[in-house]
């Protein structure tokens, strides 16, 4: 059996970056599940659901196309046959994410495909992209719901400032005071509101905690490729 590799963190934890690094250095495959949540939010605006309508959001999720497409050099997701990959990054759509994330009938369904691929990949199943080495799964209830079974668990923190700064350069490309500002309502609001269904701001019994706040990619990416080597 591969090696199944769970990372949490909130909004700007560096956790992304550093999975599809990891994933890429050991031969794994990689999921990013926040963009299943982020592809279940673009279905339901393609299909005009309104996204407080809990009933039709959770029906409507129930029957999207979806495609994960697990490769760390060059993650994708497809829904319907286009690939959305870009589209789901958009700010109105993370603007209300959290609005789909927080429906606990998407998130049995969304958990029940993150858990099939996780599965895929450390059994080696046909079609599987690591052919059996194992994936890296990031997101922010990976270590507690989807995979708390899984061999490596590691929770990526970051203080607020940190992540602000992060994100604002990320979706800006800079990291003045203003932009740090602006960055303050998607990033803040969104790790509360997603707090109320995950608690992925703190670490669950037998997680490692790794506090990137002073560290960068490089720092990040070796701190926990040395815990998996452990
Ligand atoms: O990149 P960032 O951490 O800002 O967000 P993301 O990983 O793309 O996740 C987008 C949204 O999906 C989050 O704000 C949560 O609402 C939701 N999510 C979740 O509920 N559970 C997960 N395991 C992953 C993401």
């Amino acid at each position: 059996r591969g090696v199944v590799v769970a990372i949490d963190g909130p909004s700007g934890s560096g956790k992304s970056t550093v999975s599809r690094r990891i994933a890429a250095e050991l031969g794994l495959a990689y999921l990013d599940t926040g963009a299943t949540y982020r592809a279940a939010t673009w279905w339901c605006l393609r299909r005009g659901v309104e996204l407080s309508d809990t009933d039709a959001v959770a029906a409507t999720v129930r029957d999207m196309p979806l495609e994960m497409v697990t490769d760390p050099a060059g993650p994708r997701v497809v829904c319907d046959g286009e690939d959305i990959t870009d589209a789901i990054r958009a700010s109105a759509l993370s603007a209300v994410v959290s609005q789909v994330a927080t429906n606990l009938e998407v998130r049995a369904e969304l958990c029940r495909l993150q858990r099939a691929e996780i599965e895929a990949e450390a059994t080696g199943a046909p079609g599987s992209r690591s052919a059996g080495r194992g994936i890296v799964a990031e997101g922010r209830d990976i270590t507690t719901v989807v995979a708390p079974d899984a061999d490596v668990r590691i929770l990526l923190t970051a203080d607020e400032q940190a992540r602000l700064a992060r994100r604002a350069k990320e979706l800006h490309g800079t990291a003045d005071a203003a932009t740090i500002e602006a960055t303050r309502d998607e990033v803040v609001r969104r790790d509360a509101d997603d707090s109320t269904v995950s608690t992925f701001m703190t670490a669950a019994d037998g997680v490692t905690t790794v506090d990137t706040s002073g560290y960068g990619v490089e720092e990040t990416f070796h701190a926990v490729l040395a815990l998996i080597r452990a």
